[in-house]
């Protein structure tokens, strides 16, 4: 079962806050043709840290999450405006090659999504293509060691070539997918929602797992759940209505936030 933490419980290593941010978005506006659903938001994103994407629905967290790795290019009709900086460069600079740049970010859908092929091919695929491994061997070590970072091998090590990613309980396809996002060495996973679709005893894994991908990785997660933010997460943003009204240290908003609407939405929640 899940455990309840108690909110003041150090649950974490906090963030590195004397490194400079990994990303800085600064007055980002986004419209999906005349419809503006990102209203001047602006965030910090630290190395080794979690933070979680708040908000009634509809408010703007998976748009704010897709701006990061460039994910609207090839949508029409999106305009953007403001800045995104990573380690100090402007994301959008016509020198970054948007492929290059995407590579940098691992992305976790709510409902888990494995390739149509076998375990083993969802995860040496990102490895293969982007050559980073020099030969076979290589390859099996590293497609070992996602699994195994996904807490996943023990269970699946004996179909590795036999069983497809599909085959797996809904849990394991996510932790399978987990796995499918670190094998391109990432250093930011953008998570919308990932347990939004598993029991909780998967959940329970999930988040754990996160935890432990946080040493050495940024995490950004959109959740519903206050309880997971709660558990999980370095800081938390407050979206409402595409505008970005409150971000602040987990225990700090969940004790008090500053915003009538943030309270409300997080008595609501909790309540
Ligand atoms: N591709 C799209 N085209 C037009 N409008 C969109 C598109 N994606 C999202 N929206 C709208 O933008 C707003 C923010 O959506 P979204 O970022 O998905 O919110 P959240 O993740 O907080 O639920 C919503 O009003 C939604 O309907
Ligand atoms: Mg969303």
């Amino acid at each position: 079962m899940l455990e309840t933490r108690h909110l003041s419980d150090p649950v974490h290593i906090p963030a590195n806050r004397n490194a400079p941010p990994l990303i800085t978005v600064d007055n980002l506006s986004l419209w999906y043709g005349e419809k503006q659903a990102l209203d001047r938001i602006s965030f910090d994103l630290y190395d080794q840290e979690i933070l979680a994407f708040i908000g009634p629905s509809g408010c703007g967290k998976s748009t704010a999450l897709k701006c990061l790795n460039r994910m609207h290019d090839d949508t029409r009709g999106v305009r953007i405006e403001g800045r995104i900086e990573m380690e100090g460069g402007d994301i959008h600079h016509p020198d970054i090659d948007p492929p290059q740049h995407r590579r940098r970010f691992g992305w976790v859908a709510q409902k888990p999504n494995p390739f149509p092929a076998s375990i083993w091919k969802n995860v040496a695929y990102g490895a293969e293509i982007h050559g980073l491994t020099k030969n076979r061997a290589d390859l099996e070590t590293h497609v070992e060691s996602c699994l195994r970072r996904a807490h996943l091998w023990d269970e699946i090590k004996d179909d590795l070539h036999r069983r497809e990613g599909a085959d797996l309980s809904g849990g394991q396809q996510q932790r399978l997918c987990i796995a499918r996002a670190l094998a391109t060495e990432p250093d930011v996973l953008l998570m919308d929602e990932p347990t939004g679709s598993i029991d909780p005893i998967a959940t329970a894994k999930v988040e754990e797992l996160m935890l432990e991908i946080k040493m050495d990785h940024s995490v950004v997660v959109v959740t519903h759940s206050m309880m997971q933010a709660a558990r999980i997460a370095d800081r938390v943003a407050y979206f409402h209505l595409g505008r970005l009204l409150e971000l602040g240290p987990a225990a700090t908003i969940f004790a008090g936030a500053s915003t009538p609407e943030a309270r409300s939405f997080i008595a609501g929640k909790f309540g």
